[in-house]
């Protein structure tokens, strides 16, 4: 395996750990706090696993970023010096040895300062799993939600008291009953608060609880709602569809041919536009994503089997794409031609234009409309899609461009017109 992919998959697995790391400690830290008696026995071995976990990590992030040649972008901070001045002093104090100090004193909560790493290193692992990125907004949610109210609930409990009639589960639960009623507001009024001090304990719940949703809404929602755009295109291009067929009567047979129009579109994600995004990166590196973006399709085209990458690139810069509906015409014989065409999927029957017969048919793979432009004459048969077909196609200018450019591809179209030529 590649030395910097290693690095990568080590830290990025030492984040990981350190993140749950945190989040068992920073559960247990109030629990002991409100219920000695059971946590106790474990707590300490607890407190050493977690300082060593921190240290570990604290260790590793100083040598990657020491080393510049190791950064690959594993951490936010830039360099060594950009750290310690800034996380570096939380994540020293992090791994203060609590174990040496009495389980329900207050230097058990110092480790906990680590949490504005976490909350640094859980952004950014965001941005490093960008495929996974919709679900990471859920499960970091869930992270800090699911903490925050077990920490509001021991709150509760440490103001409220213990009541000791009941066993020490059932006043946690009844602590996190507390704490989600009041969190999102539904407040069944059963549990109430009596002291002032209670009292505004549960005005300043209340208020994180507005904040939380108001997370909840602006990130999980949108999240959903983005999880498949194609999608939300295909309903929404189904709705246009609908108001054309109740107010403009659009015939039957045309409203099956557009819908299956917009199927075939939103199976395939080919209305994925990324035009919009790649306009916004550079020359170079946008010629890059294009190349990339179109290759699997090049490759399936025979013509460009063993064309060079060099070749390549330079076609998938050109290339547009179209889908054709079945008994669709893409051109007719006689037509001045503009384009060349490149089968992606589908099948197609090239016709003479009095006897409307078909001469030869067209399949995944081939090329068509390449004599016109090869000739500089005009279309000398119509091409009409059998099946819906996925084309690319280059323009007259491209093509013209392009093509001498490679004479190797140049002679086996010169070869293919011939040969068509002779079947005609
Ligand atoms: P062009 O003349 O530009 O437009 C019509 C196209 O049909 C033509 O280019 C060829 O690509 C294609 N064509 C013509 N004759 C045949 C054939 N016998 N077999 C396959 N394709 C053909």
């Amino acid at each position: 395996m590649n030395k910097n992919i290693l690095i990568k998959s080590a830290s990025n697995f030492i984040s990981f750990v350190m993140i749950i790391a945190f989040f068992v400690f920073s559960v247990f830290v109030p629990f002991n706090q409100v219920f000695p008696q059971i946590v106790s026995n474990y707590y300490n071995s607890l407190g050493w696993i977690v300082n060593l976990i921190f240290i570990f990590d604290l260790a590793l992030k100083l040598i990657l970023l020491a080393n510049k040649k190791n950064n690959l972008g594993l951490f936010s901070e830039e360099s060594l010096a950009d750290y310690l001045k800034t996380y570096f002093i939380f994540d020293l104090l992090s791994i203060f040895p609590i174990a040496l100090f009495p389980t329900n004193s207050l230097w058990q909560f110092v480790p906990l300062i680590k949490i504005f790493s976490v909350f640094n290193r859980i952004s950014f692992i965001r941005q490093i799993i960008l495929k996974f990125a919709p679900f990471a907004v859920v499960v970091q949610f869930l992270y800090w939600f699911i903490q925050i109210t077990h920490w509001i609930a021991c709150g509760w409990i440490k103001i409220d008291g213990i009541n000791e009639q009941h066993s020490i589960s059932s006043n946690y639960i009844t602590a996190l009953y507390w704490t989600t009623t009041t969190l999102t507001t539904v407040g069944y009024g059963d549990i109430v608060p009596h002291s002032n001090f209670e009292k505004l304990y549960s005005v300043v719940v209340m208020i994180i609880g507005v904040g939380l949703y108001g997370y909840l809404i602006g990130n999980v929602v949108s999240v959903i709602t983005k999880r498949d755009p194609t999608h939300e295109h295909f309903i929404s291009n189904l709705e246009n569809l609908s108001s054309l067929v109740r107010y403009r009567n659009l015939p039957k047979s045309l409203t099956a041919r557009v819908k299956q129009y917009f199927l075939y579109i939103w199976k395939n994600r080919l209305e994925h536009n990324e035009s919009s995004f790649l306009q916004k990166l550079p020359d170079g590196l946008k010629l890059e994503v294009i190349t990339f973006l179109k290759q699997d399709f090049i490759e399936k085209v025979n013509l460009f089997k063993d064309a060079g990458n060099e070749f390549i690139s330079d076609l998938a810069e050109n290339l547009r794409e179209t889908v054709i509906t079945p008994d669709e015409f893409v051109f007719h014989e006689g037509d001045f031609g503009e384009k060349v065409y490149f089968v992606i999927e589908g099948q197609l029957s090239v016709l003479t234009k009095n006897s409307n017969k078909e001469i030869a048919k067209i399949k995944k793979g081939d090329f068509f409309g390449e004599i016109a432009l090869f000739k500089n004459r005009p279309r000398n048969a119509s091409v009409k899609a059998i099946t819906f077909c996925h084309l690319y196609y280059l323009d007259k200018n491209s093509f013209d461009l392009l093509i001498p450019k490679y004479p190797l591809i140049s002679k086996k179209i010169e070869e293919k017109v011939l040969e068509r030529e002779k079947q005609d």
